[in-house]
This record gives structure tokens, C-alpha cells and sequence, in this order.
């Protein structure tokens, strides 16, 4: 069985989906491993590392494409070559179903069985192929960064033959996996750091990477039955800006991360909020994709409003593209192992993880 991935458009996205050793990994599988060529080129990885593995290198795309039975990919590709696939072949990565609706549905017209691996369900058994916490993970780690080089001010306290200099005021909105990374980075780099979230359960969580849970008084939603957090009212969400407004206002920098799955992000950076922050406060918010929690800027863009810094990062991941690829590409891997069985793909219908994932509910169950 074939399993190919081909390079993706490289102006958006620098992380692939088969690192050298995934490649080694799916080879011991008994599995047929094809990429084009220069496809980890950027990233250090040269062809010949992998043809030493055994992995095929092809420059003909569409050969890839037609002859694989499994491609694993970042997203969807181009309209040109994903009309190149065709009936049972998989196609795995992190598709977006819920806005390429209609590629989608072109797809399961053709019988090619797409896999989403943005949907897999947040349980103990998925965790390995949990792309979402891991590319998560890498999002929190570098907002932080992003943040200290935007602010023009020591992350750490310092005492220096010049006089002291008192650390930087963080405040993290969002303790997912991404705000708690946050949190233990700037934590690492000295900051002074505050985490908040609807989730209560959340606090420990906040305590045990180095931050300080802040407690707002007011009622507010907790998580569903799923340990997501409830999207709140519109006169929770008002009360929780109105009480969090003096903690952005007094802080060097807000990194937001708070987001509802499938929903629009909730806004809690007030242009009001903004107008208030010292000059030179820095707002980093990885709520972009889904609208921002930041009320100023665009997503992919940095802004400047009177002198505070508002960056909305888009493709984050790419900035940590070595690490995000070698986690991605063990994920995929974690997947992989559950749906192929005896050298074939092999779906069980009523696993939870296939039926989360599987966007081809119809597709052929062996
Ligand atoms: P997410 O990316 O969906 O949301 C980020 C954070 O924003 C969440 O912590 C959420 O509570 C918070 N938030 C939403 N609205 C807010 C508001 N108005 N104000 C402040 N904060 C707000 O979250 P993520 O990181 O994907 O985690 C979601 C859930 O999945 C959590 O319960 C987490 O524990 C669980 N999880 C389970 C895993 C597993 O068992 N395999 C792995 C990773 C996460």
C-alpha cells in the first residue's frame, strides 16, 4: 500500500506530514512511502535522507497523487490537484470541513474517504494523534515569544549595577493548551504571569505552570459535558470584559487564547481597553482564525493603535516549523495505526475516533 504527502504551497505552510522518521516508521510498516521532490528541503531534510530510508522521490505531483492509496497532507490541496484523486483513496489531514463544505462533499461524491484529524474527540485513547494539543502547544510556546519581542521591556526581574528592574505583567486569557504553554513560557522567562478562563477546573492547572489563577467574581459558565468551555451569554461575556478591564489595562502584555469550538471567538479586548494600556503594551492574540478576542487588528497582521503593539499571528506553527512537523507527522502516525490493519485501511464503524473523523460516513467499511 502506498502512502504519499506532496509539498505543500510553501507561501502559507512550512510544516509536512512525513518526517524522515515517520518515513522509517510506515517502511518497518511494510508501507510504500512516495513524496516530491525537495519536500522537506526547506525544513534541512534532503531528498537523499529519505531515498536512504527507501522512501521513493518523485517530481511528478500528479503521479503521486493518482497512484497513492493514502495521502496525508497538512489541508486540503489546490482545486487543480485535488481533482487528481479518485475513488477509495484516504485522504488525511486537518480539512476545515465547516468552511470547505463544498470540496468536501466533491470529495465524498468521488468515494474518496476524507479524514479530519481537527475532529477527533478529546479523550485519553486519541491523545497520541491529538493534533490540536500539539500544534496547540507550539502556538502558546511562540505567542510568548512573539510577545517578548514586541515589548520593549526585560521579561525577567533583574538586579543590575544600574538599579533593579521589576518584571513584566503578563496576563494570559485562556488556559487550553495553548494558554497554559503560555503561561509556563513567560513563566520561564522571568515574567510575572496571571492566567484567567471560564473553566474552573482550569486554576491548578494555571498554578502548576508558574502562573496565578485570577478569580473574577461573577457567575460565570463553566465547561459542557465534553470539558469545553460553554460560550457565554452576552451579558456574561460583558461582565467578565468589565471586571477583566483593569487587569488588561494594568498589563504589559495580553496573549489571548480563548475560543469555543465551532463558534465565533468571544470578544474581551475592548478598543476602550486599548486606549487605556500604557504605550508600548503588547497584545498577542491566537484567537484570530476564529475572529480574535482582540477588538483591534486583522488576522496575519501586527498593528500599531496609539502605541500598543496588537499581533494577530497567522500560521503560528510555522515559526517552530521543524518541531510542529515532527509532532504533526507522529500524530498522523498515531492515526494511521488505527485505521490500517493487515496492510489495508480497515474503518470500524462504530469506533469513536473514525466517527468523529470520518467525513465519508458512507465510506467503505472492510
Ligand atoms: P480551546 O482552544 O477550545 O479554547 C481555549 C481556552 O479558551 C479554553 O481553555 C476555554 O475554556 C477558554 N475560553 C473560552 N471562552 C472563554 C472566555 N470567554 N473567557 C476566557 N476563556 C475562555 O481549548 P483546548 O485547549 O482545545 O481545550 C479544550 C478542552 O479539551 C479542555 O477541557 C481540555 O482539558 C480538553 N483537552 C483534552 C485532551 C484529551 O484528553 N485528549 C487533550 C487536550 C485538551
Amino acid at each position: 500500500m502506498k502512502i504519499a504527502s506532496i509539498l505543500e504551497n510553501q507561501k502559507i505552510e512550512k510544516r509536512i506530514a512525513i518526517t524522515p522518521e515517520i518515513a522509517k516508521k510506515y517502511i518497518s510498516l511494510g508501507l510504500e512511502v512516495v513524496l516530491s521532490e525537495n519536500y522537506g528541503t526547506h525544513l534541512g531534510i534532503k531528498d537523499e535522507e529519505y531515498n536512504e530510508l527507501g522512501v521513493s522521490i518523485l517530481n511528478d505531483e500528479k503521479e503521486i497523487i493518482s497512484n497513492a492509496d493514502i495521502i496525508v497532507q497538512l489541508g486540503l490541496l489546490s482545486d487543480d490537484k485535488n481533482s487528481l484523486l479518485r475513488e477509495n483513496q484516504t485522504f488525511i489531514g486537518v480539512l476545515n470541513p465547516y468552511d470547505n463544505k463544498d470540496k468536501i462533499d466533491n470529495l465524498v461524491k468521488k468515494n474518496i474517504n476524507p479524514f479530519s484529524l481537527e475532529l477527533l474527540p478529546r479523550i485519553t485513547r486519541a491523545q497520541s494523534m491529538d493534533i490540536l494539543s500539539s500544534q496547540a502547544s507550539i502556538a502558546g510556546y511562540q505567542s510568548s515569544l512573539l510577545a517578548a519581542n514586541h515589548l520593549k521591556k526585560y521579561f525577567p526581574m533583574l538586579i543590575t549595577a544600574a538599579g533593579t528592574i521589576s518584571p513584566a505583567k503578563i496576563l494570559v486569557i485562556g488556559a487550553g493548551v495553548a494558554g497554559l504553554q503560555a503561561i509556563a513560557t513567560c513563566n520561564r522567562l522571568g515574567a510575572k504571569v496571571t492566567g484567567f478562563d471560564v473553566r474552573q477546573s482550569t486554576k491548578e492547572q494555571v498554578e502548576s505552570v508558574g502562573g496565578k489563577f485570577l478569580e473574577l467574581n461573577y457567575e460565570y459558565d463553566d465547561s459542557d459535558k465534553q470539558g469545553y468551555a460553554k460560550e457565554q451569554s452576552l451579558d456574561k461575556q460583558e461582565k467578565q470584559n468589565e471586571l477583566l478591564s483593569k487587569y488588561i489595562q494594568s498589563s504589559d502584555c495580553v496573549i489571548t487564547t480563548a475560543s469555543i469550538p465551532g463558534k465565533k471567538a468571544p470578544l474581551i479586548v475592548t478598543k476602550k481597553n486599548i486606549e487605556n494600556m500604557n504605550f508600548g503594551s503588547v497584545i498577542i492574540d491566537l484567537a484570530g482564525e476564529s475572529g480574535g478576542n482582540c477588538e483591534i487588528g486583522d488576522y496575519g497582521e501586527v498593528t500599531n493603535f496609539s502605541g500598543v503593539i496588537i499581533d494577530k499571528p497567522k500560521n503560528i506553527t510555522n515559526l517552530v516549523s521543524e518541531h510542529s512537523s515532527l509532532v504533526f507527522s507522529r500524530n498522523v502516525e498515531a492515526y494511521l495505526d488505527l485505521i490500517i490493519d493487515e496492510n489495508k485501511v480497515n474503518l470500524d464503524p462504530n469506533d469513536e475516533i473514525i466517527k468523529s473523523t470520518n467525513l465519508n460516513l458512507e465510506a467503505k467499511i472492510e
